[in-house]
């Protein structure tokens, strides 16, 4: 009994330890104290970060067919020249565990969401369920189990569907999508669904997942084998909040002499080129945000058995839900040949494995443009967008560059 409790113990606060994608652990535990989540009057993302650099900025609130109050960030340029006639727009969508902060968290010259704005583009930041941008329901509250019975596959039904129809609504134009990790995940699920597709410009995707089965993270790949999602349904914990004081605490003493927590970035998301370890105390305010227990058990089931395939419920609940038993899988080759689809992986990636995108590149039936950047580990893609912005604006998948919009507004064209 002792023994089965300790291991318990050990098996949460490693999960914790897993979700921390940012850095060691201390400083981290220590500014987790500092904030309240969730709390209703806080002020927003806008007020937070993106207006006080100088960008213009506007909260959007959508619901989603099944109830769930999301929020999006529209940005653009802080050159009143490019606002003229707002440029294409793009839908930024985070990672797990990240929110759309995460596209903002460093200078304006090293952030894509400010890059993009700058570029002229008409900018919308996703926020997913559960996040601390996106915690409201029509009928739920966040201390309801229910709020969290969700993973990825609703995420990319209804919160990314809703939130690109919404884009389409309010622009009358396609959207560009761009995605990092989980929100590459989404993209392709969603992607998979023609009424999605038909309004979506093309896709970037940073650190591409669709298949899970070569991750090398030996942490994460640990976790897997220990089965630690089913202990923590196993526990009654349905929300993962890294803020909440139980988790804080087994961190705590965990990295008090138990664990070596300095290498613990790297044993979950590789090698990080370029981590500014300086900037972690600024990263902490905002990450990590809350997920579901449920879908941190997704991509687990999605690790086991090597399937990009919907959530496995258990033989007789897949039949009753799905009509198989097997949970159905998503077709990668639905997703229209004609939409266009830019990649970015890295060399140094544990999570996003090449092996694995290999597999995903077999079964679509598009071919999509390419970038390797050898040195880049999992985090690189958000915290160093300068190495890849090129190539993303250049590769003319988000072409609607600043030459053109200027020269429309000289020629007096209107779209
Ligand atoms: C790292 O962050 C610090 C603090 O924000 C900043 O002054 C410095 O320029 C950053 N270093 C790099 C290489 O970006």
């Amino acid at each position: 009994m002792q023994s089965s409790l300790s291991l318990l113990v050990v098996a949460t606060a490693t999960l914790a330890l897993f979700i921390l994608e940012i850095t060691a652990v201390q400083p981290y535990v220590t500014n987790l104290r500092r904030r309240a989540p969730d709390d209703d009057d806080a002020p927003s993302l806008c007020a937070l970060i993106i207006e006080p650099n100088g960008y213009p900025c506007t909260e959007h609130n959508v619901q989603t067919n099944d109830g769930y109050l999301l929020t999006l960030q529209r940005v653009s340029s802080r050159n009143s020249n490019l606002r003229v006639q707002p440029g294409h727009p793009v839908l930024l969508q985070h990672g797990l565990f990240m929110g759309g902060d995460a596209w903002f968290l460093n200078s304006p010259e090293q952030s894509l969401g400010f890059i993009l704005a700058d570029h002229g583009f008409d900018v919308w930041v996703g926020n997913v369920r559960g996040t601390r941008w996106s915690h409201g329901h029509i009928s739920l509250s966040v201390k309801d189990k229910d709020f969290w019975d969700f993973s990825w596959q609703e995420l990319a039904f209804y919160d990314l569907a809703k939130m690109i129809q919404y884009i389409n609504l309010v622009t009358s134009s396609k959207t560009f999508i761009v995605g990092h990790s989980q929100g590459t995940i989404m993209s392709l699920a969603a992607l998979t669904q023609p009424d999605i597709a038909e309004m979506v410009e093309a896709a970037a995707l940073l650190s591409p997942i669709s298949y899970l089965e070569h991750i090398t993270a030996p942490l994460v790949q640990r976790m897997v084998g220990m089965h630690l999602d089913q202990m923590v349904f196993a526990m009654g914990i349905h929300q993962l909040n890294f803020r909440s004081n139980v988790l804080i605490d087994l961190l705590d003493s965990l990295c008090d002499g138990h664990l070596d927590c300095s290498d613990l970035l790297t044993s979950i998301t590789g090698v990080n080129c370029c981590f500014n370890n300086s900037r972690v105390d600024f990263y902490l305010e905002y990450e990590p945000h809350p997920s579901s227990s449920k879908n941190l058990r997704h991509l687990f089931q999605m690790i086991r058995k090597g399937t990009f395939s919907q959530y496995d419920y258990g033989r007789f609940k897949n039949l009753r839900l799905y009509g198989q038993t097997k949970p159905p899988a998503f077709e990668l080759s639905s997703i229209p040949k004609s939409l266009p689809l830019w990649m970015s992986y890295g060399g140094r990636d544990a999570l996003a494995d090449t092996t694995d995108l290999q597999h995903t590149l077999k079964d679509l039936q598009s071919t999509p443009e390419l970038l390797y950047l050898e040195n880049y580990g999992h985090v690189d893609f958000i915290t160093k967008p300068s190495h890849f912005r090129k190539s993303l604006l250049e590769d003319e998948l988000l072409l609607e560059p600043v030459e053109k919009l200027l020269e429309n507004e000289r020629t007096g064209f209107m779209r």
